[in-house]
């Protein structure tokens, strides 16, 4: 290169093909500035476009991402409104530009609760997405690892327990999608908090204190190297 030093080659590694993560954090990193919780939920959305597209750019198949379970109905109806509005506003947004990106969107959990304008958007980015192949972004609304279980026994029941494990997967939200490789956790707290029970049996568990709103594209770099450092065994040697 006569033009200056080649870029240095990312220590990260191959990314793994499955990406999960529970985006913790954003109340807390609202507090700190002193600021609304919702302000804090504004600003994770903003980290979850980034590294929506990071994911894409360095070639991760599926991203699953935590936005809203079925425990945080508990919380104030205000705060809960101001999400819904931030899922709206990001949705609108990302239909835009779906065709430009390429980016496939999915949505896990019952979303037959949300409001109608909600679910015309998710209806929309559905369709839209059949039209692509690659990158993957499975978005966790309404969404709880014991719900989604439940709700496939009963389809499993219907299909006549047919198929024994894979039968039970393919009755998931996640039916025909690879388990996470990578399960990540933002903010500080070391639990599943109901997310992916059944597919994280053997994803690799990252946690870091770094607030969902604060995580940087070099601490995804740093996860995955982390994550080429295990030694995965599935039970065997
Ligand atoms: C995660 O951030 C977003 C949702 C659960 C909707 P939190 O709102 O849980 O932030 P903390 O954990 O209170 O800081
Ligand atoms: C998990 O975070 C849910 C999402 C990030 C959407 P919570 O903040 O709800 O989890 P707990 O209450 O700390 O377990
Ligand atoms: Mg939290």
């Amino acid at each position: 290169m006569l033009f200056g030093k080649k870029k240095a080659a990312p220590e990260r590694g191959e990314p793994p093909a499955h990406i999960a993560i529970i985006m913790d954090g954003n109340g807390r990193w609202a507090k700190k500035r002193g600021l609304p919780r919702t302000a804090g939920h504004a600003a994770g959305a903003e980290t979850f476009r980034r590294i929506a597209t990071y994911c894409k750019d360095i070639g991760v198949q599926y991203l699953t991402v935590y936005a809203f379970s079925t425990e945080n109905w508990k919380r104030p109806k205000e705060e809960v409104e101001a999400i819904m509005g931030l899922l709206d506003k990001y949705l609108r947004e990302a239909i835009d530009q779906m065709e430009r990106d390429r980016v496939k969107m999915k949505f896990f959990g019952d979303t037959s609760v949300l409001s109608p304008e909600l679910r015309a958007l998710i209806a929309r980015t559905d369709e839209i997405s059949t039209h692509f192949e690659g990158c993957q972004v499975n978005i966790c609304v309404n969404y709880g690892g014991r719900d989604e279980l439940m709700r496939a026994a009963r389809l499993w029941s219907e299909r006549g327990f047919e198929g024994g494990e894979q039968g039970l997967s393919d009755c998931l939200y996640s039916a025909g999608i690879p388990d996470p490789d990578l399960l990540i956790r933002p903010g500080g707290e070391q639990r599943l908090s109901n997310f992916l029970l059944w597919q994280a049996a053997y994803a690799e568990l990252y946690f870091t204190d770094t607030l969902w709103p604060d995580f940087t594209n070099a601490e995804l770099d740093a996860a995955i190297a982390e994550y080429n450092r295990r030694s995965r065994r599935f039970g065997g040697i």
